[in-house]
């Protein structure tokens, strides 16, 4: 692995902080071990940077500085001054959105002329605006008790405390917002770990919202190893809530380490949605629609509509059209503005995933578009697979069950509307489903069967702020996104106050 890049000519946008420090109590300081890992870059195998590696004492200084802060000035702050935070943290990541899209497609390979789904303002700042509305709304309610005499009674929500965000890699900028809005518009306080594959965007986050001016201690971000730094944060008895995206596994792991002092839990996890193409489809749509449900971000996402059912009269029509469409993607370096498909994030992804194009192969799956790592030319010492699609897989095949995490469609052929709910829900995962029809009833009919959090129909992966994000089954507890999100972060406390 060669350690220079073209790409090394372009500056990083750090100004106070850097990869190489962690952010604690306002300040950015050393490891406490002094080391540090690389960054690499997945388009070419490069090392970008060098990155801060924290360790448990780093997590211990990190829980000490959020759980000051909760006792500073930011407690007595009022919930429009809280509001005020939020909104310029969101003008500021407005500002700086193309630096922090640079950084995305530099660690996790995003690319950087990725089709905006909203155009216009940066999405993300669009959530934290979201969330700065909700800041002056939070409200307990005063409740009538039937008590004899007078006994008055009512409920205040206060902030759950010192909050571990743990983040995977997958949409840095996004990952780490949405851990961040709720944090600051309920009034607690974070100690955010980026993923070690992709940490630099969350660093340079961390620095926008010092600069903003946000008390010191409300935002720490520690750099490092999941089962280092994760560990410890889901471990320490002065965490009270660990808020997680990531993989079933793990988020298996937090729960029984977070048992000792009984954290509070929100898990998004993994998925393997079912997408269900009926005959009656307008397949002009839902051909492009059904293939970016899992080739966007290199199918590296938990909601991809990763198992399409295709009804049994349009099923050879769709399987040529998806395929088609994947073969007409271009796949390449990630600040190649043409590029619609980036690489895989890391090493350790490509060998999962060329693992599970070998397996589809070798449990009778049709490759019809696809299926091989591509390592020639530009690409040579990139992370890159080609787009693929599998048809003709049985539900019983691991690639039809597992989730991926790359750009691989599975596609299989139903009959009947009772066999499709069936088969889409034999599944332990409920993350998200989508529905491709012309028929309301039909619509309405998988709205309502499917066990998913999320379900679209005619439409795959939209998102607003608004609407809440969560699994059912193994896919998740709790919701992002949305009013209703904010009860994660918020005890519920009830007062009597008897007046005789
Ligand atoms: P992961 O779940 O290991 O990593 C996510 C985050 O958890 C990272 O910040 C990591 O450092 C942290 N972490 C790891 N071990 C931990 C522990 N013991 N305690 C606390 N935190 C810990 O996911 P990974 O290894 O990056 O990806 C493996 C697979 O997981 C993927 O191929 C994919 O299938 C799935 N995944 C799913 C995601 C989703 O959004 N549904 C996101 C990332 C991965
Ligand atoms: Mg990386």
């Amino acid at each position: 692995m060669s350690t220079t890049t073209p790409m090394d000519a372009l500056s990083l946008p750090f100004t106070t902080g850097g990869p190489k420090k962690l952010l604690i109590g306002g300040r950015w300081v050393d490891a406490a071990s002094g080391k540090t890992f690389p960054s690499i870059n997945p388009s070419t195998g490069t090392v970008i940077t060098e990155v801060a590696e924290g360790d448990v004492e780093d997590v211990n200084r990190a829980v000490a500085a959020a759980r000051a802060a909760l006792g500073g000035p930011w407690r007595r702050m009022k919930p429009r001054h809280r509001q005020d935070l939020l909104w310029a943290l969101a003008d500021a990541i407005q500002a700086n959105f193309e630096e922090l899209r640079l950084l995305e497609a530099l660690d996790m390979g995003s690319p950087i002329g990725r089709p905006r789904r909203t155009p216009g303002p940066a999405w993300e700042a669009g959530v934290l605006r979201y969330f700065a509305g909700t800041a002056t709304k939070i409200q307990g309610e005063t409740i009538p008790n039937s008590l004899p005499g007078s006994v008055f009674s009512y409920t205040v929500k206060e902030p759950v405390g010192v909050v571990a965000s743990i983040v995977p890699w997958n949409r840095p900028i996004s990952n780490a917002v949405w851990k961040i809005a709720p944090v600051l518009a309920t009034g607690c306080t974070m100690v955010l770990k980026p993923a070690e594959e992709a940490s630099l965007a969350a660093l340079r986050i961390g620095e926008l919202c010092t600069e903003i001016g946000l008390p010191d201690g409300v935002v720490n971000v520690v750099t490092g190893f999941g089962d280092v730094v994760g560990a410890a944060l889901t471990e320490h008895g002065d965490v009270d809530k660990v808020a997680f995206t990531g993989s079933t596994a793990v988020g298996q792991r937090i729960i029984r380490a977070s048992a000792g002092n009984l954290k509070r839990l929100s898990l998004e996890l993994g998925g393997k949605s079912p997408d269900v193409v009926f005959a009656d489809a307008d397949l002009a749509k839902a051909v492009p629609g059904a293939a970016m449900g899992v080739f966007y971000n290199t199918g590296q996402v938990c909601c991809a509509g990763t198992r399409i059912y295709v009804e049994r009269p349009v099923y050879d029509e769709f399987v040529e059209g998806v395929s088609a469409y994947a073969k007409k993607l271009r796949v390449g370096n990630s600040l190649d503005p043409r590029t619609q498909i980036g690489p895989l994030v890391s090493a350790k992804q490509l060998d999962r995933v060329t693992g599970y194009l070998d397996l589809g192969r070798a449990e009778g799956a049709q490759t019809t578009a696809g299926g091989r790592r591509l390592d020639t030319g530009e690409l040579a010492d990139g992370y890159f697979v080609e787009p693929t699609v599998f048809a003709d897989v049985r539900d019983d095949m691991r690639v039809a069950r597992e989730e991926i995490f790359g750009p691989v469609a599975c596609v299989l052929p139903f009959d009947t509307i009772d066999e499709v709910v069936a088969r889409s829900n034999d599944s332990d995962f409920g993350l998200s489903g989508g529905v491709w029809t012309r028929d309301v009833g039909k619509a309405h009919r998988l709205a309502s069967e499917l066990q998913a959090g999320t379900v679209w129909v005619n439409s795959f992966s939209l998102f607003d702020p608004a609407v809440p994000f969560g699994g059912y089954k193994t896919s998740g507890w709790g919701h992002e996104m949305g009013q209703q999100s904010l009860d994660e972060y918020l005890n519920v406390k009830a007062v009597w106050i008897n007046t005789d």
